[in-house]
């Protein structure tokens, strides 16, 4: 499959997404994001793929929606066509999806980064809410993925000032971001870890991240319900005797029998 505005490549088990918009930044048009679905949903229906790693370039992750594709539109065009609507089909992909985050991950590019489930960062990245500054305010999860990441001081004063404030290691301090490392490893070490992911049992890496994100929705009477009857179910599965039938003979656990 061609796209415009991606590469798409899979490392063994590992589904690597690159923004590739280099003139623009990776502002994330509407068809940017069309084809991301796209490309997104094929590696969530691979069987061959366990893990998905999202990157941009060097110097931009994504600079945000696209500030000259939606300048001109309309309030009633914008919730007709429930504009970013489509957007929040990536929160919905059932495999994990690091982002592995290259300078700057401003407006939607940091609600995107918001998205996945693990964000990894290169020392350069920058992360912001610049909204304010073009006369409106973020969209895509800047005022409540970011308020439940770091907290209310910190989500307000990147919401309030728009300025791209938080760096890669605040970012880490703060716990929007697991890790960093030297900007030209980030990417490599995201895929490292997607390997690691996709060597355990599929339905169990969903079943943890359906649980893990249940925490965002749920109080914790029903989160701890809805974890302890996913929790009991795994013991319907193939893969957990032979998880735990492995340790027990102290060999590698062979996963993916049905
Ligand atoms: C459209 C963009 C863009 C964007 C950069 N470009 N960001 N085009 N939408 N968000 C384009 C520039 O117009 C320019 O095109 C080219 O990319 C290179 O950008 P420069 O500004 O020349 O680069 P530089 O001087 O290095 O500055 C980098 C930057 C700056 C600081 C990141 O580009 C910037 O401030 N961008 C906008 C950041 C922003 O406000 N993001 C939030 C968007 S609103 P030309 O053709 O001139 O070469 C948003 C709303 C979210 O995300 C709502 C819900 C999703």
């Amino acid at each position: 499959q061609k796209y415009q505005h991606l590469l798409v490549e899979s490392r063994n088990q590992v589904g690597l997404v690159t923004l590739n918009r280099p003139k623009a930044l990776n502002a994330l048009c509407s068809d940017l994001f069309t084809e991301l679905n796209e490309a997104l949903a094929k590696f969530d229906n691979d069987d061959g793929i366990g893990a998905i790693v999202l990157t941009g370039s060097e110097k931009a992750f994504a600079a945000g929606a696209d500030i000259k594709e939606m300048s001109n539109t309309n309030y009633i065009e914008n919730f007709q066509s429930n504009f970013l609507g489509h957007w929040t089909q990536i929160s919905k992909t059932r495999k994990p999806i690091i982002a592995a985050v290259n300078g700057f991950a401003l407006g939607g590019g940091c609600e995107l980064a918001m998205m996945c489930d693990i964000i990894y960062a290169g020392d350069k990245a920058k992360f912001g809410q610049p909204e304010i500054k073009l006369g409106t305010i973020p969209g895509a999860g800047g005022t409540q993925r970011l308020t439940h990441a770091v907290g209310k001081s910190k989500a307000m004063e990147m919401v309030l000032t728009g300025s791209w404030n938080l760096s890669a290691e605040e970012a880490e301090r703060a716990g929007l971001v697991s890790k960093v490392f030297p900007a030209d490893k980030v990417v490599d070490e995201a895929v490292k870890t997607a390997g690691k992911i996709a060597e355990h049992s599929r339905p169990m890496v969903q079943m943890a991240k359906e649980a893990v994100n249940q925490a965002y929705e749920l109080n914790l009477s029903s989160g701890l319900l809805f974890e302890r009857r996913l929790f009991h179910s795994t013991f319907g599965t193939a893969d957990q005797r032979e998880g735990m039938q492995a340790f027990i003979e102290k060999r590698p656990a062979k996963f993916g029998q049905k």
